[in-house]
């Protein structure tokens, strides 16, 4: 009997890291400061796992950092959450762009504040040229969304005569969402012991390995970022088929 020829054993690092960053309330909460707190500490965590990504030479870090449904947080929670992601593009783009990363966006991007809008347009023409880590920042974001914006773009070319039915392949689907130009995820890293995706690049990680952490994002840092390789390391890849 043949072995089965996509099984793939793992010995390199993964090629796409996406993680939910998860649990700067719950830090704060604990410490009796407000939520607010716990995001601020939230953005030095994201330095830790962009650093760690480039040293280990994984080329694509995906951080879901606001989804679409968090815009149902209080007002004063989404503001503050604004302020600070237009605080980290501004303060981080020249490092960013010094360390050969380039800054990509997914998400419904339309309805954040313009400045955050025309900040994150600034970040990528900046590193349009730069061929180190590919950073996708998920801001909000949200799969089912995404899903249904490929639909209604892939129905209006068949609508104008453009596009067969038949033609809308798997292949065809990936390319039509946010994430079209980059590789599906390999690991998913979910911070703060919550082990579900909400709602985070659900076609892409039909095969994507899910590594559930219980250290609060706040607290994050190269060495969980390790362990969930070391973790991915041990998994067995069968994408349907059996193993070797
Ligand atoms: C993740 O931390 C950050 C965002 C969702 C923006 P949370 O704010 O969800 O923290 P918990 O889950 O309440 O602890
Ligand atoms: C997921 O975390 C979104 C981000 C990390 C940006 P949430 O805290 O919003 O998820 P739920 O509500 O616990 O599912
Ligand atoms: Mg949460």
């Amino acid at each position: 009997m043949e072995i089965a020829q996509s099984s793939q054993s793992i010995s390199e690092v993964p090629t796409h890291i996406a993680i939910i960053m998860d649990g700067n309330g719950r830090w704060a909460t604990r410490r009796s400061m407000s939520r607010l707190k716990g995001h601020e500490q939230g953005a030095k965590a994201v330095r830790e796992a962009v650093k760690g990504c480039r040293e280990l030479g994984v080329p694509y870090l995906t951080l879901f950092a606001f989804s679409s449904e968090n815009w149902n947080r209080p007002e004063e929670e989404v503001n503050h959450l604004m302020g600070l992601f237009k605080f980290f593009i501004k303060r981080e783009l020249k490092e960013l762009k010094n360390n050969g990363v380039r800054v990509n966006f997914i998400g419904n991007l339309k309805r954040l504040p313009q400045d955050i809008q025309d900040l994150a347009n600034v970040a990528l023409e900046e590193t349009r040229d730069n061929r180190g880590l590919v950073l996708t920042i998920a801001l909000s974001y949200g799969a089912q969304a995404e899903i249904i914006s490929a639909v209604q773009s892939l129905a209006e070319k068949v609508k104008a005569g453009e596009l067969q039915p038949e033609e809308i392949t798997e292949h065809l689907f990936s390319k039509s969402l946010d994430t079209g130009d980059i590789p599906d995820p390999d690991l998913i890293i979910r911070t703060s012991g919550e082990k579900r995706l909400s709602n985070f690049l659900l076609w892409q990680s039909a095969y994507a390995e899910l590594v559930f952490q219980d250290v609060l994002w706040p607290d994050f840092t190269k060495r969980h970022l390790e362990d969930a390789i070391d973790d991915y390391f041990g998994r067995n890849r069968r994408f349907g088929a059996i193993s070797g």
